[in-house]
């Protein structure tokens, strides 16, 4: 018997399964993590792009930056891959009440057809005013000049991404999703980034926690068990236990 028989044989008892997703869901959809070799921090450094103050000292360059991803994101390249898809069958199954809380601002839950799925940090196809607060969809590109559709101000709109300084969004449903759940699985993520990094240690003791990812994180250890795959092997494995075998 392997570890995982012994973890999940008994899956009767999970009912309530959260999943923390990171850039390395999304790698197999071909878009660029953050920190791996050929990471998107390798080109641009965190400072440059990704805060407050970063948008303040040069709104174009952010714009830029964010403009490239959200093309990347909609352009024929890039899909939701097998492993987005086996969570969607296992929401779609039923059989527990699953919540997505991905890092991720991309689409790809989405599209694969997952449905309760927690933005942390923002999405790339939402723009907000920072004038009236209100955040709108957005696919094209932005720049200073771009108009707020809501109360039609000039050069108010930012991406809507959490960046580095700032309030993860949705941090009181989080914390309500993790102390109830039975089955906590964190995929492709580097463990790196706080408040996230720390959800694995604020689930209940009797939750069985999982970790999938290429390589070993430097949280690793707090997990009851690490399947060292990529996202979409990792969630074959994990399916063959939370569904019936047809
Ligand atoms: N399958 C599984 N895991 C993978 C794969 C894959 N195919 N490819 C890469 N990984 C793993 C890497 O080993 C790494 O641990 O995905 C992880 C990606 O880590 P990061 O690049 O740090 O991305 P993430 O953890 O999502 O970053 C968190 O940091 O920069 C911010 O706001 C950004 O949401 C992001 C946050």
């Amino acid at each position: 018997m392997t570890i995982l028989d012994d973890l999940l044989q008994n899956n009767k008892s999970i009912k309530n399964i959260v999943i923390l997703s990171g850039a390395g869901i999304s790698a197999e959809s071909g878009i660029r993590t953050f920190r791996d070799s050929n990471g998107l921090w390798e080109d641009h450094s965190i400072e440059e792009v990704a805060t407050p103050e970063a948008f303040q000292k040069n709104p174009k360059l952010v714009h830029n930056f964010y403009n490239q991803r959200r093309k990347q994101l909609l352009s024929s390249e890039v899909d939701f891959n097998k492993a987005h898809q086996i969570i969607t069958e296992i929401e779609d199954s039923n059989l527990y009440n699953i919540v997505v809380i991905t890092q991720n601002v991309d689409d790809l839950h989405e599209r694969s057809g997952t449905k309760n799925v927690i933005h942390m940090h923002g999405e790339l196809l939402k723009t907000k005013c920072t004038s009236c607060n209100i955040s709108s969809p957005i696919d094209s590109d932005l720049d200073t000049q771009s108009i707020c559709s809501h109360c039609d101000e000039k050069g108010t709109l930012r991406p809507d991404i959490v960046w580095f300084g700032e309030m993860p969004y949705q941090l009181n449903e989080i914390e309500t999703y993790l102390n109830s759940a039975d089955l906590f699985l964190s995929i492709g993520t580097s463990g790196q980034v706080y408040p996230a990094a720390m959800f694995v240690s604020t689930t209940p003791s009797e939750c069985i926690k999982l970790e999938i990812n290429i390589e070993k994180t430097n949280i690793s250890n707090q997990f009851d068990y690490s399947i060292q795959e990529s996202s979409s092997k990792g969630m074959e494995i994990l399916k063959n236990y939370l569904l019936p075998q047809k």
